[in-house]
């Protein structure tokens, strides 16, 4: 199968899932589950959960037990993008082709839907949880990956360094952190919590965490790029909003030039972890894919 094929495929089974849980219901406060869909259904690429079920194929894992923390990583996601084009953060007005969501419900609402997504993440793990009679300490554990890499000592904290360096010179090494904290902390526990769901042993583990750490730094160098020289059309979110906006990043700080050396370098990274792994293809192909990708 072509890669952009099985990379639909998945993608697919995670819209389906999304699509069926996070209904609007008739209720008065129905408006917050339209600000919540509307942010949810707008045409993410999904990689996180891209990732967590093409880690669930390589191990031979059950795709039912890997798909809800898939797509709950992905409503983790989409409330941070929610959050992230606040006025009080990067105060953007395009998301995922779309008017960001506060422009369109308001700022209020638009946090609010943040928390919810949040929430009806953890609740969606949970039941997971809940409902495993034999080893629902995996499932534990998974929700645990997940749980850490949203918030004090992942994306959340990488979103502070963020703000926190607009207007001010940074080291490459919080450049760096900041980078595998606000973007890599997630995509890699896309990864990590689908290899711990389908029992990865120690070597795979590894393997697999280095994997994650290099694609997930790779992912935001290429996120920085764009923002420079991509097609807002295409990327479906304003472009230029680094440099408008002082921020710190590998493109403002270092150029492009060196950051695009470095994001191929980084890619390389990612595909070496991938060596002693059997049926890594289309995780080695997404390395790829992060540097090539237009959007
Ligand atoms: C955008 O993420 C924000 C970053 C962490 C760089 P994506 O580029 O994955 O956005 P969607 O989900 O496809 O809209
Ligand atoms: C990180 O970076 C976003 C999140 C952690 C949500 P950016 O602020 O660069 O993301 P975009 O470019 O707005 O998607
Ligand atoms: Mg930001
Ligand atoms: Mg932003
Ligand atoms: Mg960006």
């Amino acid at each position: 199968m072509e890669y952009i094929q099985e990379y639909n495929r998945y993608r697919n089974l995670i819209e389906e899932w999304i699509g069926n849980r996070i209904t609007v219901p008739g209720l008065p406060e129905r408006n917050l589950f339209e600000a919540m869909r509307y942010s949810l259904m707008a045409g993410g690429k999904r990689l996180r959960p891209v990732l967590s079920l093409a880690v669930c194929d390589m191990l031979g894992g059950d795709m039912e037990d890997v798909l809800p923390f898939a797509c709950a990583i992905e409503l983790i996601h989409t409330y941070s993008l929610i959050h992230d084009d606040l006025p009080c953060m990067d105060n953007d007005d395009f998301r995922r082709g779309k008017p960001t969501n506060h422009k369109v419900f308001g700022e209020a609402k638009a946090v609010l839907a943040g928390d919810a997504l949040l929430n009806t993440a953890c609740e969606i793990m949970l039941d997971e949880v809940l409902a495993d009679r034999d080893e629902p300490h995996i499932k534990a554990a998974a929700a645990r990956i997940i749980m850490e890499a949203a918030g004090a000592s992942g994306m959340v904290a990488g979103q502070v360094i963020d703000l926190e360096s607009e207007d001010v010179p940074v080291s490459y090494e919080v450049l760096c952190r900041m980078h595998s904290l606000k973007t890599g902390a997630l995509i890699r526990a896309g990864i990590l919590s689908a290899a711990r769901l389908c029992k990865a042993d120690e070597k795979t583990w590894d393997a697999l965490d280095r994997y994650g750490r290099h694609i997930g730094l790779a992912f935001q160098i290429k996120d920085d790029l764009l923002d420079l020289e991509g097609d807002a059309a295409v990327t479906g979110k304003s472009t230029g909003s680094d440099e408008k906006k002082h921020k710190s990043t590998f493109v403002t700080i270092l150029g492009a030039k060196k950051a695009k050396e470095l994001l191929e370098e980084t890619v390389r990274e990612a595909v070496r972890a991938l060596e002693n792994l059997k049926n890594a293809g289309f995780l080695a192909r997404t390395a790829a894919y992060i540097a090539e990708r237009e959007k």
